[in-house]
């Protein structure tokens, strides 16, 4: 399973902060995704949130209290700081930044930070004047330089009323930080990767464009699959919904013609290119400068033909793999070998779009993926993040 979290140990601090709810539904979201959660809170952040909440939530006895003895009679801040495979501080108060960095251990938050080896997150949260305090960014840049990884607040409306920098980090970008931080299969390392995806979007007037349904969802599952798996990922794509995957570099377009020429100054330096795009055949040939009115006589758009991108990718080809997707109504297999053939590539995954399970709007992708060499692989019905990670794992087997 190509889940970073799955079975890993996750350590959770918590300190005193009104953010301390938002730990809860951390941790709620952790053991969703297959983890196991233990929690360690400061006395202050008992008073923010009852240990009973952490407790149900992670189906594990909460430690706040550095004389609680496990069964084992271990001492607690060394047999935690042993379990966790990662430790994440949310929300780390500016109390416990200080003390982290400079290694002050008076509780037991703040003895596990000091004890453990694990990799260690930290979330700050607090009062925008306290945050900006030249002694907290000193604290936060020393903790940076020893190693520990800081997820920087949001800026917003803060408990006390004031607004400015100092609320938590969301919760999902706390995720992907940790995510990030807990895969391991790093295949790609040292791998330049470049992603094109979601539509391109053709001008008819300042006001209307020819588009497709892409939603973008599949490239940016595989930008996503690439950079977890340790490659530089440069993503090109048209206008879509989703958030950018984390670690990834992003170059937004259009228009056909912004995405060809995009992609192809990117191509040179690059190791693979998935070519996930929907990319608009025709642009309109004249664009009105002005917003069309509307008339009682029917109206003609003549469409002239966009480049095709992959088809010059393929006729340029020296050492890059390439796998382009090839969407397809009917004749799904026929008609995916002619564009194997016909664009020189390496791979084509043929999928068909006619259905809305596995469609472009789907959250799910079923397919085949044809191999120069003949070969043939069929992925099943999955999540695309899954399935971007099974396309990855055969393209792998050819380098
Ligand atoms: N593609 C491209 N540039 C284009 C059209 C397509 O780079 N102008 C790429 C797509 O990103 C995809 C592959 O070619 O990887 C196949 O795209 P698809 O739209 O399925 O096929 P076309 O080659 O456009 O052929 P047709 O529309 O006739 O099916």
């Amino acid at each position: 399973m190509n889940n970073a979290f799955a079975g890993k140990n996750i350590l959770i601090g918590i300190s005193g902060g009104i953010a301390a709810y938002k730990a809860a539904d951390l941790t709620s979201r952790l053991i969703k995704l297959g983890s196991n959660v233990k929690v360690v809170m400061t006395k202050n952040a008992t008073k923010f949130i009852h240990p009973l909440t952490l407790e149900s939530l992670s189906g594990n006895q909460v430690y706040h209290d550095t004389f609680q003895t496990t069964e084992r009679y271990d001492i607690e801040h060394i047999a935690l700081a042993k379990w966790a495979d990662i430790f994440v501080i949310v929300p780390a108060t500016a109390n416990v930044i200080g003390k982290a960095a400079c290694g002050i251990a008076d509780d037991l938050l703040s003895t596990t930070i000091l004890a453990t080896e694990a990799k260690t997150i930290i979330a700050p949260a607090m009062n925008t004047v306290m945050y900006q305090k030249k002694v907290v960014q000193d604290n936060l840049s020393k903790l940076e330089d020893l190693g520990y990884i800081i997820i920087p607040p949001g800026k917003g409306r803060l408990a006390c009323g004031d607004w400015g920098e100092g609320k938590l980090a969301d919760v999902d970008d706390i995720i992907k930080i940790l995510e990030a931080n807990l895969w391991q299969k790093k295949d790609l390392q040292g791998k330049r990767v470049l992603v094109t995806a979601g539509p391109t979007i053709e001008p008819i007037d300042p006001v209307r464009f020819i588009s497709n349904r892409s939603s973008g969802k599949m490239g940016y599952a595989i930008a996503k699959a690439c950079a977890l798996r340790g490659a530089v990922v440069d993503l090109v794509t048209g206008p879509t919904h989703l958030e950018p995957p984390t670690g990834v570099n992003i170059h937004s377009v259009e228009s056909a013609k912004e995405m060809y020429d995009t992609t192809i100054k990117l191509y040179e330096n690059v190791d693979i290119v998935f070519k996930t795009a929907a990319v608009s055949d025709y642009r309109v040939q004249e664009v009105a400068t002005n917003k069309i009115k509307k008339g009682s006589e029917p109206i003609t758009l003549k469409l002239e033909r966009n480049p095709d991108i992959l088809l010059e990718l393929g006729r340029t080809k020296k050492h890059q793999i390439l796998v382009g997707f090839a969407a397809e109504t009917q004749e799904l297999e026929q008609y995916a070998l002619k564009k194997l053939k016909d664009k020189n590539l390496d791979f084509i995954l043929a999928n068909d779009v006619s259905t809305k399970i596995s469609g472009f709007q789907s959250d799910f992708n079923q397919g085949t993926l044809f191999c120069e060499n003949g070969e043939a692989v069929t992925i099943p019905l999955m999540d695309k993040e899954e399935f971007a990670h099974r396309i990855v794992d055969e393209v792998i087997k050819h380098i």
